[in-house]
């Protein structure tokens, strides 16, 4: 049997699993009962693994002969949403809900292991399957690849369940596709005072309000408009009362783009904005930033093996464009040390269920996404190796 024909064989296991996972669900790097079945399963199919990152698991799968190394990465994580639809599978943890459809990668790699297992004759080379802990807070694929997953790896392919996208449809195109993304703090230090006597103070309230204004300066003045970019400020505190002038002010945001050379700016670029405008009013700033995930920018010909993948198990017609969005995926730190390619896989059916976004309490996918998804994960694997 092929890829395709496997798929379909294993497509019940995969939804009673993803079931099973979305009932139970986890929250990031604490997916103790997730990781525990996916290496039940993976030991049902003799399959090697070894847990790693706490609670993620690599899977090992040799081929016949000797060749490449192609990881496959799902996460596994859930999220804190109290789910809000009526359906017999519904989440047993309250607060906690697969509210971001990882049940569905998670089940539809162990369902591509049960594929490549069975063709693992006809490989040339060694799949590592990753299950990967804490995708969302961008923890879990960093603590992998400290741990050395990506060793000896040579090609990685991971894939997300896309509710904005038809099922059946598939976008894999290249270059950038998910966004950076990068935590900034800043302190700002001036002087408390009387309200009404402003002049004896630092008013750091001020310094603060300079600081968020001047910030709107650098996507519209020093980055190329070619490149997109997000520069956000989500929190400013600062002040105690109506006539007391604030000593102190605490500015907080957040930063998006799609290139690793406006990345790399993006610390220099908030320093030295919050600090000298601080210093022209007497005040100083302190400025700690911190990355959570770089731009995912799919390598052409990890790409150009992933389309011919979907056509296929799908035909021509199941691959689409999407443009690339401003979420952001860890999965970009694995393609710092391996060429990669990431997914959207559709999961949407008006005729079927309801249309919800990602991370609503109602969010469903139709589940023949996973059929999809596994024979995907799969057929990548395969190409990869035995190209
Ligand atoms: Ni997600």
């Amino acid at each position: 049997m092929n890829v395709k024909e496997l798929a379909k064989k294993y497509k019940q296991y995969a939804i009673d699993l993803r079931r099973e996972f979305h009932m139970n669900p986890e929250p990031s790097m604490k997916e103790i009962r997730t990781s525990d079945r996916i290496i039940e399963e993976l030991k049902n199919m003799k399959i090697d693994c070894k847990r790693v990152a706490g609670t993620g698991v690599v899977g090992i799968i040799k081929g016949n002969c000797k060749g490449r190394t192609v990881a496959l990465r799902a996460d596994i994580d859930a999220l804190e949403v109290t789910e809000a639809n009526e359906i017999d599978y519904k989440s047993k943890v309250d607060g906690l809900m697969h509210a971001c459809g990882h049940d569905a990668h998670a089940a539809g790699l162990l369902a591509a292991a049960k594929i490549l297992n069975d063709m693992k004759d006809e490989l040339n080379g060694t799949v590592k399957l990753f299950f990967q802990p804490g995708e969302e807070t961008a923890k879990g694929a960093k603590k992998m690849i400290e741990e050395g997953v990506m060793e000896g790896v040579d090609g990685i392919f991971g894939i997300h369940i896309w509710n904005d996208t038809d099922v059946g449809k598939v976008s894999v195109e290249a270059g950038p596709r998910m966004a950076s993304a990068g935590i900034y703090k800043i302190n700002v230090a001036g002087r408390g005072g009387h309200g009404s006597m402003p002049h004896q103070g630092v008013d750091a309230l001020l310094v603060g309000s300079a600081i968020v204004m001047n910030l709107q300066s650098l996507v519209s003045r020093e980055i190329s408009p070619l490149d997109p970019a997000v520069i956000s400020v989500g929190i400013f505190n600062s002040g105690t009362r109506f006539n007391v002038i604030a000593g102190e002010a605490y500015l907080e945001g957040t930063t998006r783009c799609f290139s690793m050379e406006v990345n790399d700016s993006f610390e220099e670029m908030i320093t030295r904005v919050a600090e000298n405008t601080a210093e022209g009013y007497r005040a100083t700033a302190q400025v700690d930033y911190e990355q959570l995930v770089i731009p995912t920018i799919n390598d052409p010909k990890m790409s150009a093996i992933a389309e011919g993948a979907v056509e296929k198990i799908s035909g021509k017609d199941a691959l689409i464009t999407y443009e690339k969005t401003t979420g952001g995926e860890d999965f970009s730190f694995f393609t710092q040390k391996a060429p990669g390619a990431f997914a959207l896989v559709g999961s949407k059916n008006e005729r079927k269920l309801q249309h919800f976004p990602h991370h609503h309490p109602r969010f469903d996918i139709d589940e023949d996404a996973l059929e999809t998804a596994s024979a995907l994960y799969a057929q990548f694997a395969v190409d990869f190796l035995n190209k």
